[in-house]
């Protein structure tokens, strides 16, 4: 199995690293356009291969004919916010580099399965989906893995339990409008609501809102170690075929009532990717939540179509 990382900023190479140490695959390609940023970063990683003990081969380059014949593809190519800045503040940039970066890459690697990191999350997949022409099992966007640890590692501060024992779903979009749902939450396969009062999960649900703003005013930029493992669990759940139940933004197809747009809802990844979205059902209100989310996604998408036509 051979894997791309496209970017070799701090979630490029995060996802690189977190790939590499699984040992799973037998390559990992680093491909960024600045000269000597993948390679460096790529041989760095392959000295600590020693010390780590995995064989995955690690490379970097300019060139994406070095990444021909990939079996799964990660795009986290574009700019980060900085302090002040929302995730929609890099439509238009991202939008032009994210396009690009696909279709480059998909030249090469015409059966590859591609999950976007790019922000704003939900319209770069959209954005990926469109220039790649893959079907939409081929083509689905990280956000809910990292969304649903930090709510998971929040919960395991506030309670003092294990990390381990806490499954929680998240739905929606990738921003501050996504829907932690504590009715599908448990510690240990207890209820949340069983073990924390309504102030409480909704002091948590609101704080993982706002989990990736809270990184970004702490330290200027956005995050890496969350978001860069995050993605390298989903490359592993298609990697091993394990059919992981993971929340991914995906392409609706009526699912949810909702049509024609990627948003973050339970999927199954295996070896043909997105294998399956799992409906649950929904109370009225965490519905009109998603419906909300859906809402300002495609506000997005109809204003990176004006930007496109401006
Ligand atoms: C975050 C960025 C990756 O949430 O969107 O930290």
């Amino acid at each position: 199995m051979k894997v791309t990382v496209i970017g070799a900023g701090n979630v490029g190479a995060t996802v690189a690293e977190c790939v590499a140490r699984k040992d799973m695959t037998d390559e990992v390609v680093l491909i960024d356009i600045v000269e000597g940023l993948p390679q460096g970063k790529a041989l760095d990683m392959a000295e600590a291969a020693p010390i780590h003990l995995f064989d995955t081969k690690v490379t970097g380059t300019n060139d994406y004919a070095d990444t021909a014949g990939s079996d799964i593809c990660v795009i986290t190519a574009g700019l980060a916010r900085k302090p002040g800045m929302s995730r929609d503040d890099l439509l238009g940039k991202n939008a032009a580099i994210v396009a690009s970066v696909t279709k480059q890459f998909v030249a090469h690697s015409p059966n590859a399965i591609i999950i976007v990191v790019s922000n704003p999350l939900d319209v770069m997949t959209y954005v990926a989906y469109e220039a790649s022409g893959f079907p939409s099992n081929r083509v689905f966007g990280m956000a809910g893995v990292l969304d649903t640890a930090r709510y998971r590692a929040f919960i395991s501060m506030e309670l003092g339990v294990s990390v381990k024992d806490i499954q929680a779903l998240l739905m929606g979009g990738h921003g501050d409008t996504m829907v932690p749902l504590p009715n599908f939450t448990t510690v240990g396969g207890i209820a949340l609501p069983e073990l924390m009062d309504d102030e409480t999960i909704n002091a948590i649900v609101e704080r993982t809102k706002f989990g990736g703003g809270e990184i970004v005013k702490l330290m200027g930029t956005s995050a890496w170690y969350a978001p860069g493992a995050a993605a390298a669990e989903m490359v592993e759940a298609i990697v091993k075929d394990s059919n992981r139940v993971l929340p991914c933004a995906v392409w609706m197809k009526g699912e949810y009532g909702l049509s024609d747009l990627f948003i973050g809802a339970p999927a199954r990844l295996g070896r043909n990717g997105l294998e399956e979205i799992i409906e649950v059902s929904l109370t009225q209100s965490e519905q009109a939540l998603l419906a909300d989310s859906a809402q300002h996604v495609r506000d997005n998408l109809a204003a990176l179509e004006r930007i496109q036509n401006s």
